[in-house]
């Protein structure tokens, strides 16, 4: 493997060659004109990092702390519905390749299998990302097996209020609900449009029901973190769905000071949206977030060469991440502050 995939890139094209273009398209595309997906790259783009020279640097130090754990990289793998499209095992080649690396991977609310039979498959922790997409009943069973399967904590996505207008899909009437068809094992959710109705009280409501830590994803204002830690959750993650979901959405990046600072401390941060490099990571991380989660970068991994492509791609972020610390003079993801990053237009 190590051999074939030098760099990060070199994966990304791989994958590209060997998916189906509108498999390809699902994956890569965003809503609409798919402003928001650009403008989360270009803000990271838009931000510098500052080098200090003359540290001892022969030491760098990835671990960190999330929720009580103790976590080798400061990265977790985004959560993905239609794993199966990329790879015919999907999710469960997802976390086997996400195990040796111990790196956290969020199971999405749509995975195709079972989530007893993923957790199986993983020798590393994970979180699990929750759909409302049924009512209170069926959530509650769906949480009773997640929590009896050892997922460390569970995540509500509120950014799917209703689908987003995916235009890329909707030009080649690919519709990747119908593509996924029978070829992974779980049954479709009751009601898919029911999370348009959710509101604070539903959250009020999961918090009570869960012994494991709560979040929520798709947050990006300072109100509505603000409401959020208000309401008792954990994990306060920035995101707008990789640009999937609202276009014309801010950048993560560009809301993550505000939100860091309606925190104040009080909730695990995460954020996701166009990390695709050691150096995007580590800019989150002086801008205050906890964890990066990265999609599409993990996501190329996995179509191009199954778990061993997903390894090899957490081996080279970890590289790339180590790289970058030791050239701006810092040994430990965990002492990073704001002032290492300019921005730069
Ligand atoms: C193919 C694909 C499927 C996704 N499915 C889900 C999902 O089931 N649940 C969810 O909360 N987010 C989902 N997302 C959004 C990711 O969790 C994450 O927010 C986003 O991909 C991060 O941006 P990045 O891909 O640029 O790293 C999906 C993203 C992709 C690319």
């Amino acid at each position: 493997m190590q051999a074939r995939f030098m760099t990060l890139p070199d994966i990304r094209r791989a994958a590209k060659q060997i998916l189906p273009t509108s498999v390809w398209n699902f994956g890569a595309g965003g809503a609409e004109t798919e402003t928001t997906l650009r403008r989360n790259r270009r803000a990271l783009q838009r931000l510098a990092i500052r080098q200090h020279v003359l540290v001892d640097v022969r030491h760098v130090d990835l671990t960190t702390t999330f929720l009580g754990m103790t976590l080798p990289m400061p990265i977790a793998i985004a959560p993905m519905g239609g794993l199966v499209l990329f790879h015919p095992q999907g999710d469960c080649e997802m976390v086997r390749g996400a195990g040796p690396t111990g790196t956290l991977a969020v199971v999405s609310g749509v995975t195709g299998w079972p989530v007893e039979e993923v957790a199986k498959e993983a020798s590393g922790p994970l979180l699990f990302q929750l759909y409302h997409f049924g009512p209170r009943s069926w959530v509650q069973e769906l949480l009773a097996r997640v929590e009896a399967s050892g997922y460390r904590g569970v995540c509500l996505t509120v950014d799917v209020q209703v689908y987003g207008r995916r235009e890329r899909d909707l030009r080649q009437r690919f519709d990747p609900r119908a593509a996924m068809g029978n070829l992974a094992p779980n049954p479709r959710p009751p009601d898919p449009t029911y999370p348009a109705r959710l509101t604070w009280d539903d959250v009020a409501w999961l918090r009570e029901q869960l012994r494991v830590p709560f979040g929520l994803k798709g947050i990006m204002t300072a109100e509505d973190a603000r409401r959020a830690v208000d309401a008792g959750v954990q994990i306060v993650w920035v995101s707008n769905h990789g640009g999937r979901q609202l276009d014309h959405a801010q950048a993560t990046i560009d809301v993550l000071p505000e939100i860091v600072e309606a925190v104040d401390g009080r909730a695990e941060i995460v954020i996701d949206g166009g990390f695709s490099r050691g150096t995007d990571v580590i800019k989150a991380l002086a801008l205050g977030a906890k964890l990066v989660a990265l999609g599409r970068t993990i996501l190329w991994g996995l179509a191009a060469a199954g778990a061993a492509g997903v390894h090899r791609t957490l081996e080279l972020l970890r590289e790339e991440m180590t790289t970058t610390l030791a050239l701006c003079g810092q040994t430990s993801v965990r002492h990073l502050t704001p002032d290492l990053i300019r921005r730069v237009d």
